[in-house]
């Protein structure tokens, strides 16, 4: 009898994913949804789930601007692009309705607002409204997405929220008055996902807070001539603390490994714990 309910389950879980996908079934029956995919480390996470085989829901502010997402998806048949603006409450509720019968294996809460250097985010400089902005952003629409699919995520088999947080964002590594603003949004976050996770662990998901370094998502650092290469990431290039573009592929393995034992430690791209 248990045996007929499992495979009963089963077959509602893969039916679903299938709707999802108009009826053709992905390789993989693990799913990630990544927000913030269309550029940068989300769509690089996107290709990597793909490649691996996982069924990859990956959301974009505005999927039709999203050219080399699109153009992923052409590649990877169990890519589904998905419109989220993660400050759209009606938005994020709506995707999670549309979800609700899928589970998610793993929620990559990737997108965000990322600037540590430039603009309003200097002390004397500061624009209140901005700050305003990127706390929305990077704080509280993160914890309302991962409110919104936790139901999804509980009935995942790895169930795993993962927030993309920066070193920048750890208290004990502060050595300057750089970048006030986004630290703060980073160091918030932190603590709203610690304590989350002892929430989520109650419905066996873990909570998990990663700093995923500035990864070489060009691959910059294997070409022989670095002139063509952008300042900023010449610069890390020569300092050594641009994380390789395989650091998007440690990461999976990270989270793969990673559980609800590890919620009260906050790991770097190459599992090194991090001071809060
Ligand atoms: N790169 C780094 O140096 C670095 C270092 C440490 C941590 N991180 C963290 O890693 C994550 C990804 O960074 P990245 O380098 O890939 O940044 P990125 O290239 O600037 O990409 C940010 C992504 O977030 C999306 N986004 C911004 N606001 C959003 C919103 N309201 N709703 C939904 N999506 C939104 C952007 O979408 P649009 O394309 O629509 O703008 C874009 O896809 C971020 O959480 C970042 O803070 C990055």
């Amino acid at each position: 009898m248990a045996l007929v309910r499992t495979l009963t389950s089963m077959g509602i879980v893969l039916a679903a994913i299938g709707l999802v996908f108009g009826g053709s079934l992905p390789a993989h029956a693990d799913a990630v949804l990544i927000t913030g995919a269309s550029q940068g480390h989300g769509l690089a996470f996107a290709e990597d789930y793909a490649a691996r085989g996982w069924t990859v829901i990956a959301t974009a502010r505005d999927p039709s601007k999203a050219a080399d997402l699109q153009a992923l998806a052409k590649r990877f048949p169990n890519i589904a692009i998905e419109e989220l603006d993660i400050t759209d409450y009606a938005e994020v509720d709506a995707l999670a309705a549309k979800y609700k019968q899928t589970p998610i294996d793993v929620l990559n809460l990737n997108g965000a607002i990322n600037t540590f250097r430039f603009g309003p985010n200097r002390f004397g400089k500061i624009d209140y409204a901005w700050l305003d902005t990127i706390l929305k952003t990077n704080v509280t629409a993160q914890l309302y997405v991962a409110e919104a699919f936790l139901d999804s995520v509980a009935a995942g088999k790895q169930k795993k929220i993962v927030a993309m947080s920066a070193v920048g964002g750890s208290i004990g590594r502060v050595n300057s008055a750089m970048a006030p603003g986004y630290r703060a949004s980073k160091a918030a976050l932190n603590m709203l996902m610690r304590t989350f996770g002892e929430y989520a662990k109650d419905r066996g998901v873990a909570v998990l807070v990663i700093a995923p370094g500035t990864v070489d998502t060009q691959d910059y650092m294997s070409r022989k001539d670095l002139s063509g290469v952008p300042e900023r990431y010449r610069r890390q290039i020569e300092l050594g603390v641009l994380a390789p573009r395989s650091a998007i592929g440690a990461m999976i393995d990270l989270i793969d490994r990673l559980g609800v034992a590890d919620i009260d430690k906050f790991h770097q791209w190459d599992g090194q714990v991090l001071p809060w």
